[in-house]
């Protein structure tokens, strides 16, 4: 599995990285048996899994939490925690108490926090610190307030020169790599090319060093996906169709059946 080191120096002639989110135990083994190069615990926790509307309200106790989950059920795989909404970017010397939290308490590798001027010189703090970052521009869904939807970002050159310009100041400040999520991949090429560091696309076309998707989507676990996003499984299916065994089974007196349970006599109660 490869860590921070081996991504940064990730090239043109390398097989595309894979880069998944996972937010608990057997998620993440499987992504670890499946060899996925980086896991994210992301923040998307928050509408997948945790039932909120968006991630805003995701706290560092919650990304803590299932960052922990995902660390132990994996031995070597490159674990990135999410930064929530708030818990960066408004004082660097709390972030950096918040983002250190989740390699020193919870075991993951890495950070990444949804970026921009404001987390230049904390990318900085972060990595002199010893806390690896992954940078994150194009669509910031924690600025869902801001822009009102989470639609395509970069449709315009002026947006498209920001992210460029922002990319290039978080690989000066030490990020390892950079996660572009929705942009048009003609903008992602050139951003790409315009890095050392390697870009990992979600939605930002195939011109990029690794693929990124939610592991919701991938497994179709979720109601409402990106138009970017691709599924492999339909797990949501077979979910339903165990609970409506289980149910059924109930129903009828079928489950249990005499191998599900033992009758023994219990010495003075009879
Ligand atoms: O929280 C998340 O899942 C993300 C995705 C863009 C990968 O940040």
């Amino acid at each position: 599995m490869p860590t921070v080191a081996d991504i940064r120096t990730h090239g043109p002639d390398d097989p595309p990285l894979t880069f998944l989110t996972a937010y608990d135990a057997p998620t993440a083994a499987a992504l670890e048996e499946a060899g996925i190069d980086i896991i994210l615990v992301g923040d998307s926790v928050g509408n997948t899994m945790l039932g909120y509307d968006s991630t805003l309200p995701v706290t560092v106790d919650e990304i803590a939490s299932h960052t922990g989950a995902v660390v132990r059920a994996t031995d070597e795989s490159l674990v990135i925690a999410d930064m929530p909404f708030m818990s960066y970017g408004a004082d660097v010397d709390e972030a950096i108490q918040h983002c250190g939290r989740m390699l020193k308490e919870e075991g993951a590798q890495a950070i990444k926090h949804e970026s921009g001027p404001h987390t230049v010189e904390l990318t900085e703090r972060l990595v002199d610190n010893g806390i690896p970052v992954m940078a994150h521009l194009g669509l910031n869904p924690q600025r869902v307030n801001e822009t009102g939807d989470l639609t395509r970002r970069a449709t315009d050159a002026e947006e498209a020169a920001q992210i460029l310009e922002l990319a290039k100041q978080h690989e000066a400040a030490g990020a390892f790599s950079l996660l572009l999520e929705h942009i048009p991949a003609n903008v992602a090429k050139i951003i790409d090319e315009e890095l050392d560091i390697p870009t990992i696309g979600i939605g930002a076309g195939p011109h990029v060093s690794g693929q990124g998707l939610i592991i919701t989507d991938v497994l179709g676990m979720g109601d409402w996906v990106p138009p970017f996003a691709k599924q492999y499984a339909d797990v949501q299916s077979e979910m339903e169709k165990g609970i409506e065994g289980f149910k059924r089974e109930v129903r009828n007196e079928e489950y249990p059946a005499e191998d599900h349970y033992v009758e023994e006599s219990v010495e003075g109660f009879e």
